[in-house]
């Protein structure tokens, strides 16, 4: 009472027009910017001191119109292919509104929501091929899923109970992968105490997949030396190029020495549910697999999964139960606390929110054939962009496209390879900063490479038409030293 409304009819109305301006917004996300920097005076205000005195929700409203809608990430428009950021969907955006009123506590309990949150998870392990009685929770996103994956193979494999002992009641734990694992493995070796040097990084192939051999050799080396493998980490799509390992031969390869095979699918997993499926094939060997609804799920942000294949490996992992569960938690037989940590049990999280139910609604409302069609899109786009640099003499691709990412760059015959790295830093930062596209960045041995990582259902062909001719453009300005804007004409098709 004390903080709901004092006249709901009021606060229904605002709440129609919030409803009403965001389905707008994203409707006509196409005739804006890509992006936009906070300009000074937004900057200005926003710097504010501490509300202790409240204000209507309407000019609450005003404010956020004014000074926080104007500036987004970006990843809403159809051309935003930076990092791994996916586009989300109305329906998203419905559904973490009606989540956000039941507001429901998902450690466990007798509730609606544990009921629609174990579905989604069925859902999700039947997609990628783990046998049906798997084990799975919905997360933050691939960083945490991947911890939680990694954890469960530290608990699987350490060959003493680490959970009661610590890490100094055993050897060195070691785990390796291609050294184009995404970052996320540093946090989780510090996370665990490991420290990050248990990551043992192998070389690359020419098509950025793991170095079988090498891996193999430093496995051997390391127990030789007196350390204690755990686990391979295997990439089904990495996060500079999209490559996927060979997933079967690591598989093996696991097997051989008796370790765990995790493969972080953070974006690429979802091609398991496309035509393109062969491309992840292994995937569904793995003892655990971490993946993201919110990258090429398309779902708003925050929902990641985190899928392993032994029933009992995530309970073994967290649930407190293990050492004593406290009796503040403890499940009764009747009432509400009829399983009350059933998902706390699966992961670090015991406050969680209803993020299951945007993954409901979406794969409903959407039907995961029109998703998979999305998915399959952006895997053809990203093949048609990679054949438009190819046939461009200018524009060079700096990697093979192999599922939906193209990195290239502007390299005009004769420039020498020192100047090649600053131009195409520049030409991406014209590209953002003039609100055409939104691609990012790698470096490729040694060279700068503007990256296209296309999770965007929004996007069109002519999209990528706008790209290639802005790239060409700005680098052909940029080169000439002229400073001059190029004109370019941006499209304002809406997306179909
Ligand atoms: C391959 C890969 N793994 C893990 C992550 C981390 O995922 P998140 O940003 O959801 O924590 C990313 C993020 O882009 C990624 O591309």
């Amino acid at each position: 009472m004390m903080l709901d409304p004092s006249n709901w009819d009021e606060t229904r109305a605002i709440g129609r027009e919030m409803m009403d301006d965001m389905l707008t917004w994203l409707e006509t996300v196409r005739d804006r910017p890509t992006w936009t920097s906070v300009p000074a005076d937004t900057k200005a205000r926003l710097d504010e001191a501490i509300p202790y005195a409240g204000s209507s929700l309407g000019e609450v409203y005003e404010a956020f119109k004014r000074d926080v809608l104007p500036y987004p990430t970006g990843n809403v428009h159809p051309r935003f292919w930076g990092w791994v950021m996916g586009t989300g969907t109305t329906t998203g955006v419905l559904a973490d509104f009606l989540a956000a009123g039941m507001n429901n506590h998902l450690a466990g309990y007798d509730q609606s929501a544990a009921l629609i949150e174990r579905r989604v998870v069925a859902w999700l392990v039947e997609l990628m091929g783990f046998p049906k009685n798997a084990s799975g929770l919905l997360v933050s996103g691939g960083t945490e899923a991947n911890l939680n994956g990694l954890m469960a193979a530290r608990v699987a494999k350490a060959g003493f109970d680490i959970r009661e002992e610590g890490l100094r009641a055993g050897p060195q734990l070691t785990c390796y992968g291609g050294a184009e694992t995404h970052s996320w493995i540093y946090k989780a070796c510090e996370s665990m105490g490991l420290g990050r040097k248990a990551f043992r990084a192998s070389p690359v192939d020419a098509d950025y997949r793991v170095d079988l051999a090498a891996c193999r050799a430093r496995i051997m080396a390391d127990i030789a030396a007196g350390d204690r493998p755990f686990a391979i980490i295997g990439n089904a799509g990495t996060v500079s190029t999209g490559a996927t390992d060979d997933l079967d031969a690591l598989r093996d390869l696991a097997d051989e020495f008796d370790l765990w095979l995790h493969v972080d699918g953070a974006f690429g997993a979802l091609a398991a549910w496309t035509e393109s499926r062969t491309i992840v094939a292994g995937l569904e060997r793995a003892d655990s697999v971490a993946f993201d609804l919110h990258k090429w799920g398309y779902m708003p942000y925050e929902v990641g999964v985190a899928l392993t294949r032994s029933p009992e490996a995530q309970t073994a992992t967290y649930q407190t139960a293990a050492v004593g569960a406290p009796a503040y938690l403890r499940s009764a037989q009747a009432g509400i606390a009829v399983d009350t940590t059933y998902f706390a049990d699966r992961g670090f999280q015991l406050s969680r929110g209803f993020r299951a139910l945007k993954v409901w609604m979406s794969m409903k409302e959407q039907g995961v054939d029109r998703i998979a069609g999305a998915i399959q899109m952006n895997i053809d786009q990203a093949r048609r962009l990679g054949a438009m640099v190819e046939a461009r003499p200018d524009l060079e691709l700096l990697a093979p496209v192999s599922l939906n990412i193209v990195c290239f760059r502007y390299a005009p015959e004769g420039m020498a390879e020192d100047a090649l790295n600053p131009l195409n830093q520049a030409i991406l930062v014209a590209l953002q900063t003039r609100g055409i596209a939104v691609p990012s960045q790698t470096v490729l041995q040694g060279r700068f490479a503007i990256r296209v990582c296309i999770a965007n259902h929004r996007s069109l062909d002519e999209d990528f038409d706008v790209l290639v001719e802005a790239v060409l453009a700005i680098g052909a300005e940029l080169a000439a030293g002229s400073g001059q804007p190029p004109q370019l004409t941006l499209t304002s098709a809406h997306s179909a």
